[in-house]
C-alpha cells in the first residue's frame, strides 16, 4: 500500500511539474510564433500584386506553417524557410523580415521585389541562404548583412544594386558562394578576395575597377571565378594561376595586362572554363595548356596574343576553342599544324582562329577533326594552298568562314556531303574553277559567299532549289553565260552576280544583257554635260566633245554594271584589322586629312588600301559615313573610288570608331598633279606634270562618273562636292572620283518623308569655288549643281588656275577669264606647263590610248 502511495505522490508531483513545464513552454511559445505570425502579415502586406494568388492561403483559417512557401522548425513553430521565388509577386520586402529570427533560408528570387534590401536582415542571424537575384532591388548592399555569420550563400544578380561592396562583408567566414553579377556594383573586388571560405563568386557584368585583389590567390577553396564585364585592370599575379581548385576562370571583357604564366597547365590541373577574351594579354599561349587537360571551354579572343599555338592534343574534353583576334602565327608554313592536334577533342563544337597572322595551308587532317564541329573560323589569316577535301568529312558543320585569305585551287566538288551547311563565305581568296553544283543539294544553306575569286564556269541552275537564301554573292569572279531566274535568282535583293563580265540573262532587275549578247542602247547621256563641256571648250570644238562623250558612252557598255544592294555588308574589316593595317594609324602612313577625318595608307591582306577614319568629334561625320555608305553600296564604276570595306565599331578605348577602306590610288589627287607645291616637289627627281591628252583622259573618267551616278543608277546621286582633291589617279593615270561624304540622293519626293525637309535644304556644301551659286541661294540639290563643278574641273585643268586664286576678285572669275579670252587669246589663259609639254612623244599618247580601251 505504502508503494502504492508513494507512486501516486510521486506520480502527482510528476504531474505537476510537467504541467507546470507545459505551461511555462506555451506562454513562450505563444508570443514567438505570434511575432513570426505577424511579421509575415507584415511581409504580405507590403506586397501590392499577387497574380497566382499565392499569399491568399496566408489567412488565419490555418496555421501559419501551412501558409504557402512557409516551412517551420518543428518543435517551436518557427519560421525557418520562406520561400516564394518565381511567384510573380510584385513589392516590396518588410522591414519586419527581421523579425523572422530563426529564419535560415529566404528565396525571394526571380519576382519583382523593388525598393531596397531592409537593413533589419542583419537581425537574421541564423541565415545560411539568401536569393534575392532577378528581381528590382536598389540601393546597396547594406553592411548589417556582415551580422549574419551563418551565411553560406548569396544570390543578388539581376537587381540594379549600386555602390561599394561592404567591407564589412569580409567577416563572413562561412559565406562560400556569392552570386552579384548584373548589377551597377561599383570599386574593388577586394572585401569578397577576402572571403576565407570562398568557393565561388560571380561578379560579372558590374562596373568593379582596379586589379584583381592578390586576396584570392590565398583562397585554396575557390572553384569558380567569374569577373567577366568589368573595369578590371592591372596584371593578375601568379598566385592566383595557382590555385589548383580552380574549375572557373572567367575575366572576359576587362583591361587585364600581363601574360600567363608558362606552367598554367600545371598549376591549373582542374580548370574547366578559361576564358581570359577581350582584354590586353601578351606574349605566347604557354604549351603547359594542354596539361589541363580538363579545359570544355578555352577562349583568348582579341588579345595581344603572339606566336605559335602549342600541340593541344591532351585537351580531349574541349567543346570550344577560341583565339580569334590575336597577332598568333607567324606567317610560316606550320603555322597551322596544332589543327591537327585537336583530333582527338571529339566534343569539340566551335573552333575559332581568324582574324590572326595564321599562314602555311590547312592541314589535310582537318578533315579528321570532330563530327561534332559546328562552326569553324579560318578567316582573315593568310592560309594559302587548297581547301583540303577531307574538309568535306566535318559533316556537322552548319558555318565555314574561310574568307579574306589566299586560298587558291577549287572548292572540293563533294561540298555537297556537308548536308547541315547553312553558311560558306569564301570572299575574297583566289580561288578557281566552277561552282559545284553539289552545293544546290545542301537544303538548309542560306548564305553562300563565293565574291572576288576567281571562279569560273556558269552559276549552277540548282542552287535557286534551297528555299532558306538570305544571301547569294557571286560578284567579281569570271563567271559567264545564262543567269538562271527561279528560287533565290528571282530576288534581286539576295542576290548579286556583277562584276562577271560573261554573263547574261537572269531577271531583268539585274540588267544583265540579254544571251543573244546584242548591246543594250538605252541610257543616253545627259545634254547638260554637253552643255557644260562646250562652254570651256569652245575653241577646240564640237567635235572633240562628241568624241569623248563617244569614248565615255562606248566604256560604259563594255566595263560597267551597277551593283547589287547586297553588296556592302560582306567585307567587314576589324578594328584591330584596320590597327595592324596602318601600324597602329602611325603618323607615317598618314597621307592626307579629308573633310572628315584621316586617310591613312595600310596594307590590308596584303592589298596596299587607303583607310580614312571619320573624326568623330567633328559634327556631321557620322552622318558623313552614312551618307558615304549608302552611296557606295549601290554603285560602282570604273571612275569611281571603289571602297572595299568599312568598320563602325567600337576602339580599344570604347570610342565610337567609323572608318571606309579603298583601293589606293597611287597617283595622289588629281589636285597634287594640278598644283605642286615647289618646295615638297623638289625633293622628287620627276616633277609631276600632266599632258593635254591625259588632261583630257581625266576629263572624260570624271564625266563618266558623273553620267554613271546622275542617269544609270536606280536613283540619281549628287555628289556635291567634286573638286580636284576628290579625283584620283590609278596607277595607269586613271580618274577615279572619291569623297562621296557629302553625296546625296535625288529621292523621289512622294515617297520621301518631307517633314525632315533634308534633301531639300542645301545649306552650305561642298567646296567654295566649285559650288553651283545657286546653292548659295537656297536652291535644292540636282545634278546641275556637279555640272557645274565640273565646268569649274574643266577651267581648271587647262588653265592651272584655282577658282579660289587670289587674281579673281573684283567680278573677274575663272569663269569670266576663260571666256574673255575666247576665241582668240586662249593661249594666254592655257596653263604654262601645256605649252612646255606640247611636243610630247606621239608613240606614248597612242600606247595609253589603246590601253584605256
Ligand atoms: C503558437 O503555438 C502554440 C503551441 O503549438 C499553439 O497552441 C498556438 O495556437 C500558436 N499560435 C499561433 C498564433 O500560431
Ligand atoms: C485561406 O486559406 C485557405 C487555404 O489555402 C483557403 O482555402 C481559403 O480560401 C483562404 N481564405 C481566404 C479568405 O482567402
Ligand atoms: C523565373 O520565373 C519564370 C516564370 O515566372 C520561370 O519560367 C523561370 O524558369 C524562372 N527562372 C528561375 C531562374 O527560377
Ligand atoms: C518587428 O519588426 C518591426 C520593424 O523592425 C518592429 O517595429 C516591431 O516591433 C517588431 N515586432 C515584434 C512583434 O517584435
Ligand atoms: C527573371 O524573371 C522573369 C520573370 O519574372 C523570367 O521571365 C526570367 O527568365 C528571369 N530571368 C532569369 C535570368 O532568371
Ligand atoms: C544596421 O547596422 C548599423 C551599423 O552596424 C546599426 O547602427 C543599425 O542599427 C543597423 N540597423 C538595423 C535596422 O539593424
Ligand atoms: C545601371 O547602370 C546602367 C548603365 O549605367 C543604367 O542604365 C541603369 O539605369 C542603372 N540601373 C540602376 C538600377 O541604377
Ligand atoms: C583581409 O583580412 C586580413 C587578415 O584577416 C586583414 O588584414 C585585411 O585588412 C582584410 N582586408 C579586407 C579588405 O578586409
Ligand atoms: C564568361 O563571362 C561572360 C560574362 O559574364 C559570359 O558571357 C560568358 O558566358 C562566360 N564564359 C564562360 C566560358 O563561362
Ligand atoms: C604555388 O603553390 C605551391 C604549393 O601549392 C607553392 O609551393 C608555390 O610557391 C606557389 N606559387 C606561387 C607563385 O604562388
Ligand atoms: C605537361 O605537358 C608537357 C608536354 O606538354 C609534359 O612534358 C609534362 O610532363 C606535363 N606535365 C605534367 C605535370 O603533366
Ligand atoms: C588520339 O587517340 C588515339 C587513340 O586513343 C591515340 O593513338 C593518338 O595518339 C591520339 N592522338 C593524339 C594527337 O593525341
Amino acid at each position: 500500500m505504502s508503494w502504492l502511495l508513494h507512486n501516486l505522490h510521486i506520480h502527482l508531483i510528476l504531474l505537476c511539474c510537467l504541467s507546470s513545464l507545459n505551461f511555462g513552454f506555451s506562454a513562450t511559445i505563444q508570443s514567438s510564433n505570434e511575432t513570426d505570425r505577424l511579421s509575415l502579415l507584415a511581409i504580405k502586406a507590403k506586397i501590392i500584386d499577387d497574380p497566382l494568388h499565392v499569399l491568399s492561403s496566408w489567412n488565419d483559417s490555418i496555421h501559419f506553417c501551412m501558409w504557402q512557401g512557409i516551412k517551420c522548425e518543428h518543435r517551436g513553430q518557427r519560421v525557418t524557410v520562406l520561400d516564394s521565388q518565381s511567384r510573380k509577386l510584385v513589392g516590396s520586402i518588410s522591414p519586419h523580415l527581421g523579425n523572422l529570427s530563426f529564419m535560415r533560408e529566404l528565396q525571394l528570387q526571380n519576382n519583382s521585389f523593388g525598393n531596397e534590401i531592409p537593413l533589419e536582415i542583419g537581425h537574421l542571424t541564423r541565415l545560411q541562404i539568401l536569393k534575392l537575384n532577378n528581381n528590382s532591388i536598389g540601393g546597396r548592399i547594406p553592411v548589417n548583412l556582415s551580422s549574419c555569420a551563418n551565411l553560406i550563400e548569396i544570390d543578388f544578380s539581376y537587381n540594379g544594386l549600386a555602390g561599394e561592396v561592404p567591407v564589412d562583408l569580409s567577416f563572413l567566414s562561412k559565406l562560400a558562394t556569392v552570386i552579384i553579377h548584373d548589377n551597377n556594383l561599383t570599386g574593388s573586388l577586394s572585401p569578397l578576395a577576402n572571403l576565407s571560405s570562398l568557393k565561388a563568386l560571380s561578379a560579372a557584368e558590374n562596373f568593379f575597377d582596379g586589379s584583381i585583389p592578390d586576396g584570392f590567390g590565398q583562397l585554396k577553396n575557390l572553384q569558380k571565378l567569374a569577373i567577366g564585364i568589368n573595369r578590371l585592370s592591372g596584371v593578375i599575379l601568379p598566385s592566383l594561376f595557382n590555385l589548383s581548385s580552380l574549375t572557373m576562370f572567367n575575366v572576359t571583357g576587362n583591361q587585364i595586362q600581363g601574360s600567363l604564366p608558362w606552367d598554367l597547365g600545371i598549376t591549373l590541373p582542374n580548370i574547366e572554363f578559361f576564358n581570359i577574351g577581350d582584354n590586353q594579354f601578351t606574349g605566347l599561349i604557354p604549351a603547359s595548356i594542354s596539361n589541363s587537360s580538363k579545359l570544355h571551354y578555352l577562349m583568348m579572343v582579341q588579345n595581344k596574343l603572339v606566336g605559335k599555338v602549342p600541340n593541344l592534343e591532351r585537351l580531349r574534353n574541349l567543346e570550344w576553342l577560341s583565339i580569334s583576334g590575336n597577332q598568333l602565327g607567324s606567317g610560316e608554313a606550320d603555322d597551322l599544324n596544332f589543327i591537327s592536334s585537336l583530333i582527338n577533342a571529339t566534343n569539340l563544337q566551335v573552333l575559332g582562329v581568324n582574324l590572326n597572322n595564321f599562314g602555311g595551308e590547312l592541314p589535310e587532317s582537318i578533315g579528321n577533326l570532330s563530327g561534332n564541329l559546328q562552326v569553324l573560323y579560318l578567316d582573315n589569316n593568310k592560309i594559302f594552298g587548297s581547301i583540303p577535301p577531307g574538309i568535306v568529312n566535318l559533316v556537322g558543320l552548319q558555318s565555314l568562314y574561310m574568307q579574306v585569305n589566299q586560298l587558291t585551287s577549287t572548292i572540293p566538288s563533294e561540298i555537297g556531303k556537308l548536308q547541315n551547311l547553312q553558311e560558306l563565305n569564301l570572299i575574297n581568296n583566289s580561288l578557281s574553277g566552277n561552282i559545284p553544283s553539289s552545293l544546290g543539294n545542301l537544303s538548309l544553306l542560306s548564305e553562300l559567299v563565293l565574291g572576288i575569286n576567281n571562279f569560273q564556269g556558269n552559276i549552277p541552275q540548282s542552287l535557286g532549289n534551297c528555299n532558306n537564301w538570305q544571301l547569294l554573292f557571286l560578284s567579281q569572279n569570271n563567271l559567264n553565260g545564262v543567269v538562271p531566274t527561279q528560287g533565290v535568282f528571282s530576288n534581286t535583293s539576295a542576290i548579286s552576280v556583277v562584276g562577271n563580265s560573261k554573263l547574261c540573262g537572269g531577271v531583268t532587275e539585274l540588267q544583265l544583257p540579254k544571251c543573244d549578247f546584242k548591246v543594250d542602247k538605252k541610257g543616253r547621256p545627259n545634254t547638260t554635260l554637253i552643255l557644260a563641256l562646250s562652254i570651256p571648250f569652245g575653241l577646240l570644238g564640237l567635235a572633240l566633245v562628241g568624241s569623248i562623250l563617244y569614248l565615255c558612252y562606248f566604256r560604259k557598255t563594255r566595263k560597267e554594271t551597277p551593283l547589287d544592294a547586297s553588296d556592302n555588308s560582306l567585307l567587314k574589316a576589324s578594328y584591330q584589322n584596320l590597327v595592324k593595317a596602318t601600324d597602329g594609324f602611325s603618323s607615317f602612313n598618314l597621307i592626307g586629312v579629308s573633310s572628315f577625318g584621316s586617310v591613312y595608307k595600310g596594307v590590308l591582306d596584303g592589298r596596299i588600301v587607303a583607310v580614312k577614319v571619320l573624326n568623330l568629334s567633328r559634327r556631321g561625320a557620322s552622318k558623313s559615313f552614312i551618307s558615304e555608305c549608302e552611296a557606295l553600296r549601290n554603285i560602282r564604276h570604273r571612275n569611281l573610288v571603289k571602297v572595299l570595306t568599312a568598320c563602325s565599331t567600337v576602339d580599344y578605348q570604347g570610342n565610337e570608331f567609323k572608318a571606309l577602306v579603298y583601293e589606293f590610288m597611287i597617283n595622289g589627287s588629281l589636285e597634287e598633279w594640278l598644283h605642286q607645291n615647289p618646295e615638297k616637289d623638289l625633293s622628287n627627281e620627276e616633277l609631276r606634270m600632266l599632258n593635254l591628252l591625259q588632261r583630257l583622259n581625266i576629263i572624260i573618267d570624271v564625266a563618266c562618273a558623273l553620267n554613271y551616278l546622275h542617269n544609270q543608277v536606280q536613283t540619281p546621286i549628287v555628289h556635291c562636292d567634286l573638286k580636284p582633291s576628290n579625283v584620283l589617279l590609278d596607277k595607269d593615270m586613271i580618274g577615279h572620283v572619291g569623297d562621296f561624304g557629302l553625296a546625296k540622293f535625288l529621292l523621289d519626293y512622294a515617297t520621301h518623308d518631307l517633314s525632315t525637309n533634308e534633301t531639300s535644304s542645301v545649306g552650305i556644301r561642298g567646296t567654295i569655288g566649285y559650288t553651283a551659286p545657286e546653292y548659295g541661294m537656297g536652291s535644292e540639290v540636282s545634278t546641275y549643281g556637279d555640272i557645274y563643278s565640273f565646268g569649274i574641273l574643266v577651267l581648271e585643268m587647262f588653265t592651272g588656275k584655282r577658282p579660289t586664286d587670289e587674281m579673281f576678285k573684283d567680278g573677274l572669275s575663272l569663269h569670266s577669264f576663260v571666256k574673255g579670252a575666247l576665241p582668240w587669246s586662249v593661249l594666254e589663259v592655257a596653263d604654262p606647263i601645256l605649252l612646255e609639254a606640247k611636243e610630247e612623244d606621239e608613240e606614248e599618247e597612242t600606247s595609253k590610248e589603246n590601253s584605256k580601251k
